[in-house]
């Protein structure tokens, strides 16, 4: 019987929990990130965070067979090494290698948006599909491509990584370097600061009372009407939709899964997203995919990352 623990590493929080083979999350922890303290400290805290839930889901460590952990950014999965992080600020750390010395288990790493399509794929959303594009919406965008019902690497590990699509070569500065990348205004923190930036500009809006503006407030107050709000939304959602016909045309998936915090935004998200989608994708194309938004929540990465390590070790 395999007892796994699957790591979730997030631009703001960590998740890490102890999963059993029927994908049962046993014990979760979550805690922030705090990835401007670096890279050893970040890997001494998930360290600290396995031994934990281990202990509170009364493993021994010695029971642990394997760690599996999702990595925001470019990944070498072969050597196990984080290539670049644009959004954890971090280039060429070997995980593996340290998190094997921290732990003394069999470490596997995989790309984040990689690790919760397959998690998707396993026990949620994406149950019985073999083709999926599975975005994250979150502190950036990431995508996972399960392809013949196997994850899609690509040539050196690049592969999905739809969040750097230029969509506006004059638009914001993106963590990657480039200009106008689709998380640049589509991502979570993107509407956030592209609301933020409609307010400094003096408009009129139900967002000025919110204290600590997030994603979810923009959403919120769209479903109340707030012009504001509804316009940040509207140019997020067509964006989305015109980036995600792109990758369908050349993909031709089943299924697209939505997940991050925003996809439990409901309607007000996916209606204007699939509007956008088939305004721009090839008819046969629509004809075939399912827009979905993640089942998984806030698990799916540590539960694919659970499952990364048990297709490694069997
Ligand atoms: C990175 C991806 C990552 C995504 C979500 C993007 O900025 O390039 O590798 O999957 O953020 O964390
Ligand atoms: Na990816
Ligand atoms: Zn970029």
């Amino acid at each position: 019987e395999k007892r796994v623990i699957g790591i979730d590493l997030g631009g703001t929080n960590i998740k890490v929990a102890a999963v059993d083979e029927s994908g049962k999350i046993v014990v979760k922890e979550e805690r922030p990130t705090e990835a401007p303290r670096g890279a050893a400290f970040v890997l001494d805290r998930i360290a600290d965070m396995a031994r934990t839930v281990a202990q509170r889901a009364g493993w021994s460590w010695n029971d642990v067979t394997g760690i599996g952990a999702g990595i925001p950014g470019f990944l070498d999965f072969e050597k196990g090494m984080i290539e670049e992080s644009p959004n954890l600020g971090w280039k060429k750390i070997s995980v593996v290698e340290e998190l094997n010395r921290r732990l003394q288990v069999p470490v596997v790493v995989e790309n984040d948006a990689n690790v919760a399509a397959l998690g998707e794929a396993w026990i949620g959303a994406g149950r019985g599909h073999r083709h999926i594009l599975a975005i994250t919406i979150g502190t950036g965008i990431g995508g996972g491509l399960i392809i013949d019902g196997m994850i899609y690497h690509g040539a050196n590990g690049m592969g999905g990584e739809i969040g750097h699509i230029v969509i506006d070569p004059q638009g914001d500065r993106c963590n990657c370097g480039n200009r106008g990348c689709l998380e640049t205004i589509t991502s979570a923190t993107a509407i956030v600061r592209h609301a933020k930036r409609r307010l400094e500009a003096g408009e009129e809006s139900s967002l000025q009372e919110v204290a600590a503006l997030t994603a979810r407030d923009v959403f919120d107050h769209a479903r109340q009407g707030d012009a504001v709000a509804c316009s940040v939304v509207g140019h997020m959602t067509e964006t989305l939709g015109y980036a995600l016909s792109l990758a369908a045309n050349i993909l031709n998936p089943e299924l697209i899964v939505i997940g991050g915090g925003v996809s439990k935004a409901g309607d007000i998200l996916f209606k204007p997203l699939y509007d956008s989608f088939s305004k721009y994708a090839l008819a046969r194309v629509c004809d075939a995919v399912a827009f979905r938004p993640a089942e998984l929540g806030n698990d799916a990465g540590v539960l694919g990352a659970a499952r990364l390590s048990m297709l490694a070790s069997s």
